[in-house]
């Protein structure tokens, strides 16, 4: 694979400052961001004179932790443009999450917004080894999604050439990457690996296209994975982390040379953990939910946005900024089964171990009388037997039971029968009655 780590000189200033530099930094721009959140949106205003915080409170960054945090039910009551920090008309651009349940979540930017964002995504795309000049095949989706336009205007300036061709029509994007031939991918993993067999179906030797760095992002993945994508293409395969109530992607992203963890571009985004049950701060190291603030954000600044993903902060590496570890999943992703809790996270890195099994899998639940159950739906790989597939099943199940203690029921499938998606996939398929 190509030696993409950074030269003298590539980096920004901000991304080798000192320790010390940066937390002066960001204790500037936290007083900032929560005095005008405090002055221009009402919600803010209500919910911090009830705690009896006030801005003035906020002279360091351990004080953060006196403001009351901010969910998605506090961006949905106040839907759609009640969380804007500036009159409407300097709002350029808004995105909103689908969600479920319920009205979307919208969110804002004004001009220099949009600027924020896309030098932190120009950034991620450095850390992953891109550079000036390089093609990128942009295969996020485009629309109210936050990933297509994200990457986009990152990508462009960094200096890329970018091919926006948005999530879908896989054959098209097989023929793309072989006519353009892009350096670069940015895509969800689970797409990844439909436009990999896409390749193969088109007797396309995915080791031999031009890609160098895939960079994925949008929902959880392990390092199995990456090891079954790195090796799969040939090129490395890093992560990318973000959401649009704090930014879009680009808020966390992973470095080429050392693949472990996410650095948080906390000169924009402070990051907190916390214990998702009692609220309380955890010091690094410690696994829990993790809380963003925005630091420069105008249109929409987010004090302690509750993300509901699970990681823990660890120290910086390639860079001054600490990192996240590549996170498990999302508090409401967990699967509490007969008493045991479990997140698919768990279930792909055990499929990954298992060689006659695809990573195209589901976790289905249901319910036999009182007691809830899971199937695990994957694919047997397209060399593998049928008595391959049969004897991993069983394999699995095993593996499951022994490492975390939970009877799962297998069904090793032929390929192409597991529901695909161009975006994010969906892992969990619910079918319990509702009680
Ligand atoms: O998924 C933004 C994004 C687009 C990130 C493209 C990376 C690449 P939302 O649709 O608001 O925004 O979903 C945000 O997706 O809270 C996580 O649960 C999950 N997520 C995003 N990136 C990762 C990642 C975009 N690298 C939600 N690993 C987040 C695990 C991720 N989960």
């Amino acid at each position: 694979m190509h030696d993409l780590s950074p030269r003298p000189g590539d980096l920004e200033p901000v991304e080798t400052c000192s320790v010390d530099e940066l937390r002066a930094l960001q204790t500037e721009r936290l007083r900032w961001s929560v005095r005008h959140a405090y002055d221009h949106v009402p919600h803010y205003r209500a919910a911090w004179d009830a705690a009896g915080v006030h801005p003035d409170d906020v002279r360091e960054l351990a004080d953060l932790a006196r403001l009351p945090f901010t969910t998605k039910a506090d961006l949905r009551d106040n839907y759609p443009f009640a969380m804007f920090a500036v009159p409407r008309e300097q709002v350029v651009r808004v995105h909103a999450s689908s969600g479920t349940t319920g009205k979307p979540t919208v969110v804002g930017y004004t001009a220099d917004d949009i600027d924020t964002w896309a030098t932190v995504v120009a950034r991620s795309i450095r850390a992953a080894g891109g550079r000036r000049g390089h093609v990128l095949h942009n295969a996020y989706g485009y629309g109210l999604f936050t990933g297509g336009l994200g990457a986009h205007y990152g990508a462009e300036k960094l200096g890329c050439t970018v091919v926006p061709v948005s999530g879908g029509m896989t054959e098209r994007q097989v023929q793309l990457i072989l006519d353009f031939e892009p350096d670069l991918i940015m895509v969800t993993p689970s797409y990844m690996l439909s436009i990999i067999d896409e390749m193969e179906r088109q007797g396309v030797d995915p080791r031999t296209t031009s890609l160098k760095v895939g960079i994925f992002g949008a929902e959880p993945w392990t390092n199995d994975m990456r090891r079954e994508m790195e090796q799969r293409l040939d090129m490395h395969a890093v992560d990318i982390y973000g959401l649009s109530e704090v930014i879009g992607p680009g808020v966390a992203s992973e470095c080429v040379e050392t693949k472990d963890g996410l650095t948080v571009w906390e000169d924009h985004f402070y990051p907190e953990v916390i214990d998702p049950v009692t609220g309380e701060v955890l010091p690094d190291g410690e696994e829990g939910e993790l809380v963003l603030t925005s630091l420069t954000k105008q249109a929409m600044p987010v004090i302690r946005y509750r993300t509901r993903d699970l990681t823990r902060l660890l120290p910086g590496t390639a860079r001054t900024m600490r990192r996240i570890e590549k996170i498990t999943g999302r508090t409401d992703d967990m699967i509490i089964l007969r008493g045991v809790n479990l997140f698919p996270t768990q279930i792909e890195e055990l499929i990954l171990a298992t060689p006659a099994l695809s990573p195209h899998f589901q976790c289905v639940l249901d319910r036999d009388g009182t007691l809830d159950s899971m199937t695990v739906l994957v694919e047997r790989r397209e060399a593998a037997t049928r008595d391959e597939a049969d004897a991993a099943g069983a394999h699995l199940r095993h593996l499951v039971k022994a490492s975390i203690g939970v009877t799962v029921a297998v069904d090793v499938v032929d390929p192409d029968s597991v529901e695909r998606s161009v975006g994010k996939m969906r892992r969990i398929v619910d079918k319990r009655p509702r009680r």
